[in-house]
């Protein structure tokens, strides 16, 4: 979408398409109905079937906003790490305490490839699939990359009650995480296509902002 009337024409359908964003509310049919359209709306948009990767340092959102697109678009949801879990039969904590790190690296780029060929689908990634260069490469061939991004403080406060992330485990700090954040800024920010501030934003706000830069980008 390059020229001016492309993107004016673009703005005026995605405005339709979020002021319909009470979608969650409606009866089960019809939101099924609404979020195929909302889906078709969004291809012709982007001109292309991708998937929509979410990446992001962990408590970002990515799952959260994975759940909420999966209705909204009427999408399949695949999450590396649940893929990662179902594969090996074990929890990622067990995985890092027995196998070690690598191991587990190893393995989302094994789902990573393995996602290859999915047609349309929400990918939530685990939180440091992109650092890795050939991820973010494999990523691209089908998917928009979307890189959800937080403070360390809205950070720690999301994950804090947690026990599941073994590189938090013993860190739950606010400068753990900013330092971590701050070692892997710029591989999130070299590997998005677009990028959403999630702070202070309810779910259904941060998504229809992320569909409606997808569709301009
Ligand atoms: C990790 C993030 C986790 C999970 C693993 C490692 C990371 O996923 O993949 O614990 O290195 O950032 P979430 O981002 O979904 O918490």
């Amino acid at each position: 979408m390059n020229t001016e009337i492309g993107i004016k024409a673009c703005e005026e359908k995605m405005a339709a398409l979020l002021a319909e964003r009470v979608i969650l509310t409606g009866k089960q049919q019809e939101k099924q109905e609404l979020a195929e359209r909302n889906l078709a709306l969004l291809n012709a948009l982007m001109g292309k079937a991708y998937n929509i990767a979410l990446v992001g340092f962990m408590g970002a959102g990515k799952s959260t906003v994975s759940h909420y697109l999966k209705e909204v678009l009427a999408l399949p949801e695949k999450e590396t790490d649940a893929m990662i879990v179902e594969s090996e039969g074990m929890a990622i904590t067990e995985i890092f305490e027995k196998h070690g790190e690598p191991y587990f690296r190893e393995l989302e780029s094994k789902t990573v490839i393995s996602l290859q060929d999915s047609a349309q689908a929400i990918i939530s990634c685990g939180g440091g699939l992109v650092v890795k260069e050939e991820n973010v490469v494999n990523l691209k061939k089908s998917s928009r990359i979307v890189l959800l991004t937080a403070t360390p403080e809205t950070t720690l406060e999301r994950v804090k009650d947690s026990t599941e992330r073994p590189i938090l485990n013993g860190h739950m700090n606010v400068e753990y995480i900013a330092e971590l954040m701050e070692k892997r800024r710029e591989k999130y920010q070299n590997a998005a296509d677009i990028t959403i501030a999630t702070d202070h934003k309810e779910v259904d706000e941060i998504c229809a902002e992320l569909i409606q830069k997808l569709a301009i980008v």
